[in-house]
């Protein structure tokens, strides 16, 4: 079982911290975990070279590829984002707005399909629960199937700030968690949901007259 984790702030902040439980759990069972930071994520430039042309001449193809390709050969995906202004973070969004040539209605990854999504979030108040939403929301257009969410509202700035209490709850959820995941590892099938939304793409790329570089891609998988 392959993990790969994108972390918004490197390795810190109460948000990692939450992540490296999780992933300390699921290395416990024995998960071989990939991680990375998009602490300084390039901003999309807008080029729309990855859509219309090839990915690879992408400004920004050095800093993603690694990271992109990790994703690819995993089974599991972990983004964490701590909330900001009621969202996730910028250097968040930026690394995947890079992204956005893989989701269904455009190029598709074939092993998406089979994934298990996780999005982690804490915030001071309120929003965490938008941040893992939001996070959600972008593994279900990139055609990932199913994603685990854990939002937490700290009440607190760092995580030395959090009470034991707090602590206590949170390490309880996300040891449950990493036993769900492991359970339903290696068994994911797309839902209705994302059957639904495939059938649409599928649709529209048979009737594609303005992109002959997804047009050809979803002839080459046989998708069309
Ligand atoms: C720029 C910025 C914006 C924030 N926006 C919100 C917010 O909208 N709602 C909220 O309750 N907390 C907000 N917070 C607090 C953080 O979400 C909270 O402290 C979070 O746990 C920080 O996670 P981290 O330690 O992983 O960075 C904000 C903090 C910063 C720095």
């Amino acid at each position: 079982m392959k993990v790969t984790a994108i972390h918004s702030r490197g390795s810190k902040g109460s948000t990692y911290f939450i992540a490296r439980l999780l992933l300390d759990e699921l290395e416990k069972q024995g998960a071989e975990i990939i991680e990375f930071s998009v602490q300084s994520a390039s901003p999309c430039t807008g080029c729309f070279n990855c859509f219309m042309r090839d990915e690879k001449l992408c400004p920004h193809q050095a800093e993603n590829a690694p990271k992109i390709e990790s994703i690819e050969s995993a089974d599991i995906v972990l983004l964490d984002s701590p909330c900001y202004g009621f969202g996730m973070s910028g250097q968040m969004k930026c690394f995947l707005d890079h992204l956005c040539y893989r989701w269904t209605a455009h190029r598709p990854h074939p092993s998406m399909f089979s994934k298990i999504g996780i999005a982690i979030s804490t915030t001071a108040g309120m929003g965490a629960g938008k941040v893992t939403k939001d996070i959600a929301q972008q593994f279900f257009y990139l055609g990932i199937p199913f994603t685990f969410r854990l939002a937490f509202s700290i009440r607190a700035m760092s995580w030395s700030e959090v009470s034991e209490v707090r602590k206590e709850h949170i390490r309880r959820k996300v040891t449950a968690t990493a036993r769900n995941i492991i359970a339903k590892s290696g068994k994911i099938k797309p839902g209705i949901k994302s059957r639904f939304m495939f059938a649409m793409m599928r649709l529209m790329q048979k009737r594609n007259t303005w992109n002959p570089v997804e047009k050809s891609y979803w002839q080459t998988n046989g998708w069309i």
